[in-house]
């Protein structure tokens, strides 16, 4: 059984910590928990100490404190799992930039393993850029972030910012792995269609966007393939089918789509492709060079036969404007359970960023926005989805 420290700061959503103290002492783990002082108003430390049997530490020169022991290295110390729940705006400033002003702020700078944070806040700072420019610093560093859910939040508004509830938040952090069992196919990086033995066509896809998703797809426990086109990222790591063209992805689509239960088909593949290659390089001459180009084979269309009533096919739809209503019409035409929409034209997302922003359609006419984030919190919103719709 581990030692659980959970570092709560003020939000409102501290009322759901007793609950989550609750869960992991029946699980018979030792739990001991950190107030902020602002967290202290919203809930008292005696329910905490009711709740896990432990002192609940609130400063770091409070009386009483054994002064044999400094709290902070003693409780990183102890800790096996550290969790912050909820993680206010302000905590995860102080995380990201390493201020250490009270007991919280001071264990977590001892800390030397990845601590899950569980943002809760309302949308707006949430979406504010210095709390994801945070958020994305404590990433980086190897730390885990539970996305906040969509819905009622407690200032009055609505939208991105809520905690998730105590029985879920105990499952993901447990490590229970969601999409255990699940076999996920994901294809990344940009198609490469030949105009001759030196030159082709082809987009700017880096993969990282699939590779996010193949990524995130193992970490929650699924077995992952990946049929990779042209990609500056590296897979290595994955169980990988190299291709080529779009003909080559349709091909390799094509033999392994049966043996999955979630597609993401996150690769660019190219709409069109030189009529012919040709064998030779194409000599420069002075006047103009014309390429004739034909339709590439739609691969998602092409697939759309195959597919079993108990996979769910995701695609993604790279548009540069009217991106709802263009992928709407995606979706339908390529008969997709969900798809993510995201704006190319963006410098600051989309191809080659490690950020995206999307909309992601349902084919129940539903929708669900992500808001500016990493690729990796994109692909795991993605694949909660994906597993959700599974039958
Ligand atoms: O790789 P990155 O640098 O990280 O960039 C990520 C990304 C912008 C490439 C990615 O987020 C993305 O949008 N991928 C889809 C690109 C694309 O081809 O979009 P599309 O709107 O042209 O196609 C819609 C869907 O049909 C896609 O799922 C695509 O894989 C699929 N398609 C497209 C053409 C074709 N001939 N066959 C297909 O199956």
């Amino acid at each position: 059984m581990a030692n659980i420290l959970i570092g709560v700061s003020g939000g409102i959503a501290c009322y759901k910590i007793p609950t989550l103290c609750r869960l992991f002492k029946k699980e018979g783990h030792d739990v001991k928990v950190i107030l902020t002082e602002n967290a202290s108003k919203f809930v008292t430390p005696l329910t905490f100490e009711s709740v896990t049997g432990n002192r609940a530490y609130t400063g770091e020169f409070d009386p009483g404190l054994d002064p044999e022991i400094i709290e902070h290295i003693d409780l990183a110390g102890w800790a096996d799992k550290f969790v912050i729940a909820p993680a206010t705006a302000n905590l995860t400033a102080k995380a990201a930039c390493g201020i250490a002003d009270n007991l919280l702020t001071s264990t977590l700078l001892v800390y030397t393993k990845p601590v899950i944070f569980v943002p809760a806040m309302n949308t707006n700072m949430f979406n504010h850029p210095a709390t994801q420019e945070n958020l994305k610093t404590l990433e980086k560093r190897g730390h885990i972030i539970i996305e906040p859910d969509s819905g009622e939040l407690a200032c009055g508004t609505s939208g991105k910012g809520r905690m998730k509830e105590p029985e879920e938040l105990f499952r993901l952090i447990e490590g229970e792995r969601p999409l255990a069992g699940l076999r996920v196919l994901v294809t990344a990086g940009a198609t490469v269609e030949p105009i001759d033995p030196v030159r082709y066509i082809s987009n700017y896809s880096s993969g990282k966007m699939g590779l996010a998703v193949a990524s995130k797809a193992r970490e929650l426990g699924a077995e992952v393939k990946v049929i990779a086109g042209s990609i500056s990222a590296d897979c290595s790591e994955f169980d990988t089918v190299y291709v080529k063209s779009a003909e080559d992805m349709l091909n390799a689509v094509r033999e392994h789509v049966g043996s999955c239960d979630i597609l993401i088909k996150a690769a660019a593949v190219a709409d069109y492709a030189p009529v012919e290659a040709a064998v030779q390089k194409i000599k420069k001459n002075d006047g103009e060079l014309v390429i004739r180009l034909k339709k590439n084979p739609d691969i998602l269309k092409e697939i759309a036969p195959l597919k079993k009533h108990s996979q769910v096919f995701c695609g993604f739809a790279a548009e540069s404007e009217n991106l709802n209503k263009n992928a709407i019409r995606k979706l339908n035409e390529k008969k997709l359970d969900m798809i993510v929409a995201n704006d190319i034209s963006r410098k600051d997302i989309g191809f080659g960023s490690d950020d995206n922003e999307a909309e992601i359609f349902f084919a129940d006419g539903s929708s669900e926005h992500f808001s500016k984030g990493s690729k990796k919190l994109l692909a795991e919103m993605i694949l909660i989805r994906a597993a959700g719709l599974l039958k």
